[in-house]
């Protein structure tokens, strides 16, 4: 299928979404435009059978997402502020709640919103010359594409707030990875393929059950550990209800594991 935006490059190929956010001349800060470009992409690389798994990168190679666009933001007000923030809510929930594996391949900056809709991905790769970092209480304001919930979350509090507070620290692409925020770092012009790799990986597994790990992990996240397991027991046994089980464990009794085919039910 095919998808045109203004401010996104979005192609389906091989079972691989690639949504490149592609406004270079401001390193592909997000505006609100852009902001509900991703929401619409999202939802349709949802819907859409032939894509498997979501790539998430930026055009360049300077630059994943410098931040929210400074430009929109220097004269809005604070419900247009809000605005903004509750946009890029709904556009990042959505893709981190999308029942398909994302990845984040992250090829320069990744600053302020930048670093937020990173961490709203699955897994992220970064290139070598990445740059994680949120700015904003250096401009006035506070990460408000959830940057204060995500970043504690997936590293620790003390420090989610000594990079929020301290504004200007810029860490590479190795610290990411050491503090959680990075799940493999590579050499720029390998980044992509690197990604499309992991993706044809992830392809061999049944959907269905990523689908439900996904759902277990995320939720079970928020919740005390009781309701988690509760919750991973129910979803464990609904995978039993699934064609893509019988295949499986068919498959592996009979020794011809590399013929399985999955069908996602
Ligand atoms: C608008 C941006 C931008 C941004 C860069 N540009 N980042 N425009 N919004 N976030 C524009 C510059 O103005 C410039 O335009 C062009 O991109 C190239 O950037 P330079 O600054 O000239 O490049 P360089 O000197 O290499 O510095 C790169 C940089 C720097 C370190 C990434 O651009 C920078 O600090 N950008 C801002 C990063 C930031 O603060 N992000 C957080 C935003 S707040 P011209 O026209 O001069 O060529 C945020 C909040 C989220 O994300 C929540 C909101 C609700």
């Amino acid at each position: 299928m095919a998808y045109e935006f203004k401010n996104l490059l979005v192609e389906v190929a091989d079972g691989i979404a690639v949504v490149t956010i592609n406004r270079p001349k401001s390193l592909n800060a997000l505006n609100s435009e852009t902001l509900a470009e991703l929401d619409a992409a999202f939802a349709a690389i949802e819907a859409d059978p032939e894509a498997k798994v979501l790539i998430l990168t930026g055009s360049g190679e300077k630059s994943f997402v410098a931040g929210a666009d400074i430009s929109e933001m220097v004269n809005a007000s604070a419900p247009e502020g809000r605005t903004m923030g509750l946009l890029a809510r709904v556009a990042f929930k959505r893709l981190e709640d999308m029942e398909k594996p994302t990845i984040a391949a992250v090829n320069g900056f990744a600053l302020g919103g930048g670093c937020e809709i990173s961490m709203a991905c699955d897994i992220t790769l970064a290139s070598d010359n990445a740059k994680f970092g949120q700015p904003e209480a250096g401009l006035g304001i506070l990460p408000g594409f959830g940057g204060t919930q995500r970043l504690p979350r997936l590293t620790n509090k003390k420090i989610a707030k000594e990079l929020i507070f301290g504004a200007d620290i810029m860490i590479s692409a190795d610290e990411a990875m050491r503090i959680g925020l990075v799940n493999h770092v590579y050499p720029q012009a390998e980044l992509m393929d690197e990604a499309k790799k992991l993706a044809k990986h992830f392809m061999l597994s049944s959907p269905y059950s990523i689908a439900l790990a996904k759902q277990a992990i995320n939720v079970g996240l928020d919740t005390d550990i009781d309701a988690g397991l509760k919750l991973e027991a129910n979803l464990f046994g609904l995978s039993f209800a699934t064609a893509d089980k019988k295949e499986g464990m068919t498959c592996f009794l009979e020794k011809r594991m590399k013929e399985r085919k999955f069908i996602g039910k």
